[in-house]
């Protein structure tokens, strides 16, 4: 790739919708919080735990994850971990993040709902005063557990309803459908909360349409899959409704064997309000420009395409308007110098 389109892709202004925070936990800060807290890992090193990603699939990576989450103990344990991944994104020209985060992987351990969320939003608070950074966040339920304890997750975010810009649902998609969280979802929905859910990730574009039309989502988590559904593909751009695409995590994952099959500008040419993110990139080998980088150089992706991604990127946004024009007119300003 020209090194002017490599600058390009690195230094535009951009917006991240798609982060696991869990995700982002490197195997250094894994080995540094299990020294602090008294935790034995399974693992001896860093290098040992980096040589277990390698995953066949969503559940072979879940399984390493959640057990990566395991350190996660005080408010300061979430508060590192998030001002770590926020100070990387800086890094990476990402102005504004919508940042996931998985109370209930916490919470079953023992750890206090207002200890995992104080931490990841203190660190948050901490980015807009140092950083210059816009940054919200969006509770996700796991769908792998039954949606009784997404609702009584809810109850105990109710405390914290300012902290959240809304709900997602995540975890293993397969046999997990969408509507066997309806019940939940218009709950958030009442409390207006913003709505979003993985769906077309490694499950079939039929549970897009159901996150579409049972729990009522504003934008697509991967929906990836969408393009095996002309008919879905077609309302998912008449209506605008975003996916945010991470393309390394698709790769590693296995969704798709290699980022040349990746399918990023085939969303976009079918008129698609794409997005590039990382989704857990100490996991799946980057951060949002190396999402972007190295997606460029597997597909034949041009500036024009650059500057589309940066303008979707805060289109699909949960900012309000007049903040999100300000990036907007940052976007156009960038691209005209
Ligand atoms: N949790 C963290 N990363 C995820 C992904 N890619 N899909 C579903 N759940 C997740
Ligand atoms: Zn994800």
């Amino acid at each position: 790739m020209d090194a002017g389109l490599r600058t390009t892709l690195q230094e535009m202004p951009k917006a991240e919708l798609h982060i696991h925070i869990e995700g982002s936990l490197e195997p250094e800060l894994i080995f540094a919080l299990a020294a602090r807290n008294g935790i034995t890992l399974a693992y001896h090193s860093i290098d040992e735990l980096r040589r277990a990603y390698a995953f066949t699939d969503l559940q072979s990576f879940l399984d390493i994850y959640y057990a990566g989450a395991s350190v996660l103990l005080t408010e300061q344990d979430f508060f590192d971990m998030t001002w770590a991944y926020l100070q990387r994104a800086h890094g990476d020209h990402v102005c504004h993040t919508e940042i996931f985060f998985d109370p209930q992987t916490h919470t079953a351990r023992g750890v206090a709902f207002s200890t995992v969320i104080d931490g990841v939003h203190r660190a948050l608070r901490e980015a807009q005063v140092q950083l210059g950074m816009s940054g919200a966040l969006i509770m996700c339920f796991l769908r792998h557990l039954p949606e009784e304890d997404a609702l009584a997750t809810l109850e105990q975010a109710l405390p914290h309803r300012a902290k959240l810009i809304g709900v997602g649902l995540d975890s293993s998609e397969r046999g997990h459908p969408p509507e066997n969280f309806a019940r939940v979802f218009a709950r958030c929905k009442a409390l207006g909360l913003h709505l979003v859910a993985h769906a077309g990730e490694e499950g079939p574009p039929a549970y897009i349409e159901t996150a579409l039309d049972v729990l009522h989502v504003e934008r697509i988590d991967h929906g990836v899959r969408c393009l095996e559904d002309a008919a879905l593909t077609q309302r998912l751009a008449r209506d605008k409704v975003p996916l945010t695409v991470c393309p390394l995590s698709n790769v590693k994952l296995r969704v798709f064997d290699r980022l040349s099959d990746h399918n990023l500008l085939r969303l976009l040419d079918a008129g698609l309000v794409a997005t590039v993110n990382s989704d857990d990139p100490a996991y799946f080998g980057g951060y949002m420009n190396d999402n972007l980088v190295q997606t460029f150089e597997a597909l034949p992706l041009q500036r024009k395409h650059a500057q589309q991604l940066a303008h979707n990127s805060f289109v699909a946004s949960f900012l309000d308007n007049v903040t999100k024009e300000k990036y907007l007119a940052e976007v156009d300003a960038f691209f005209l110098r």
